[in-house]
C-alpha cells in the first residue's frame, strides 16, 4: 500500500535553521511498522533523514517519538493502525526535549533528572552477610516499575514539562518510586523528603498524559500518587501540595462535590495572609470574569451515601 509519511525535520547545519515538514510516499507492506517506513525512506529516499533505533522490537526504547501527536515506539507501531482517512501518518521528534536533527532529540535532561533521583539502591546498617532475599509480593509490586524502558515517551508528553522543565517529570519520579517501594532500601525517607520539594510529586497535575503514552504500562502517574501517599504516611503532610490532597478529600466528603472557594484558604492556610494577598488579584480575575464560584455552597442530595465511600475507603485495608 502507498502510504504518505509526513515528518517535521530540522537539520540545525544549515543557515538560518527551522523547522520544516516534508511529505514521503513510500510503498509498504501490511505489516510494515512506523520504524520500517522511516528506515525504507532513509536508505531509498533520503539518506539524510535522521532517527534513532536499535532492536526494533519495543525494547531499546531508542525510536520514541510523536506519531500523529502523540508520543509512542515507531517500532511498536503499526502502519494500518496509525493510518489516517487520507493515508497520511505525521512524525515529529519527541516533545519537551531538543531537537538535535530530524527526529533525533537530545536526552540530557532526561538522564540528569533521572540522576536526581539516584537511581539505586541504598541498604542501611551492616554490610548482610548473606543475600537479602526480598519477598515474591514486593518484587511483583515492583515489576511493573521496573519495566521502564527509558524510552522518554512520558517525558516527550508530560503536559507540566511542556511548561516547566524544572519539574522531575513522570519517569524520574517512577524511578524514584521504584526505590521507595523497594524493601531493601535505607533511604526511603531521605528519598521522599527530597521528592517532597517543588519541582518534585506535587507538582504533577495528574493529566494521564504518561500513562496513555508509556509503552510498557509503567503508568508514571499511578506512582507519584502512590509516591504522595507514601510521603504523607512518612509525615510530609504540611506542604501545599500535601494539605491541598487533604482539603479536597474533606471539601468533597462534608458536601458531595468540591467547594472552590474553601480550598484555596484550606491548603494555603486561613492565617497565611501574604499568600492569600498574593492570590487576591487571580481571585478579583476570577469575579470580574464570573467564574467565582458560588458563596453559598449547597449539599448533594444523598451526602449520607457518598460519606460512606469515604468510610469505606478510609476502612478499606491498605497496599
Ligand atoms: S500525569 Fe503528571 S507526570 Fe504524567 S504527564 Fe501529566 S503532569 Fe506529567
Ligand atoms: S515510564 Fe514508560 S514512557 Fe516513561 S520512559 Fe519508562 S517506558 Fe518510557
Ligand atoms: S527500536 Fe528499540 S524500542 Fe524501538
Amino acid at each position: 500500500m502507498d502510504v504518505t509519511i509526513k515528518v517535521r525535520r530540522f537539520d540545525p547545519e544549515v543557515e538560518d535553521p527551522a523547522p520544516y515538514w516534508q511529505d514521503f510516499t513510500v510503498d509498504l507492506q501490511d505489516s510494515a511498522t512506523v520504524l520500517d517506513a522511516l528506515i525504507k525512506i532513509r536508505e531509498e529516499v533520503d539518506g539524510s533523514l535522521s532517527l534513532r533505533c536499535s532492536c526494533r522490537s519495543s525494547i531499546c526504547g531508542s525510536c520514541a517519538m510523536r506519531i500523529n501527536g502523540h508520543a509512542c515506539l515507531a517500532c511498536k507501531t503499526q502502519v494500518r493502525q496509525a493510518i489516517g482517512p487520507d493515508n497520511t501518518i505525521t512524525v515529529e521528534p519527541a516533545g519537551v526535549m531538543p531537537v538535535v536533527k530530524d527526529l533525533v532529540v537530545d536526552f540530557e535532561m532526561f538522564w540528569d533528572k533521572i540522576m536526581a533521583v539516584e537511581p539505586y539502591l541504598q541498604p542501611e546498617g551492616p554490610e548482610p552477610e548473606a543475600e537479602y532475599i526480598a519477598s515474591n509480593e514486593s518484587m511483583l509490586h515492583l515489576s511493573g516499575v521496573t519495566a521502564c524502558i527509558m524510552c522518554g515517551a512520558c517525558v516527550s508528553d508530560c503536559t507540566v514539562m511542556e511548561v516547566d522543565p524544572t519539574f522531575l517529570g513522570p519517569a524520574a519520579l517512577a524511578k524514584a518510586y521504584r526505590f521507595t517501594a523497594d524493601p531493601r532500601d535505607g533511604k526511603s525517607k531521605e528519598r521522599l523528603r527530597m521528592l517532597n520539594e517543588p519541582t518534585g510529586m506535587w507538582d504533577c497535575t495528574r493529566c494521564l498524559e504518561c500513562v496513555q503514552v508509556c509503552p510498557k504500562g509503567v503508568a508514571p502517574m499511578d506512582r507519584i500518587m502512590a509516591l504522595r501517599d507514601q510521603a504523607i504516611s512518612a509525615g510530609f503532610d504540611k506542604t501545599y501540595g500535601a494539605r491541598h490532597a487533604e482539603a479536597f478529600s474533606d471539601l468533597v466528603e462534608h458536601s458531595g462535590w468540591l467547594d472552590e472557594l474553601r480550598i484555596v484558604p484550606k491548603t494555603v492556610g486561613v492565617a497565611n495572609v501574604p499568600a492569600l494577598l498574593h492570590l487576591a488579584p487571580e481571585a478579583l480575575r476570577a469575579l470580574t470574569h464570573g467564574k467565582l464560584p458560588p458563596i453559598i455552597h449547597k449539599k448533594i442530595e444523598d451526602v449520607q451515601g457518598f460519606r460512606k465511600v469515604f468510610k469505606n475507603a478510609d476502612e478499606a485495608p491498605k497496599e
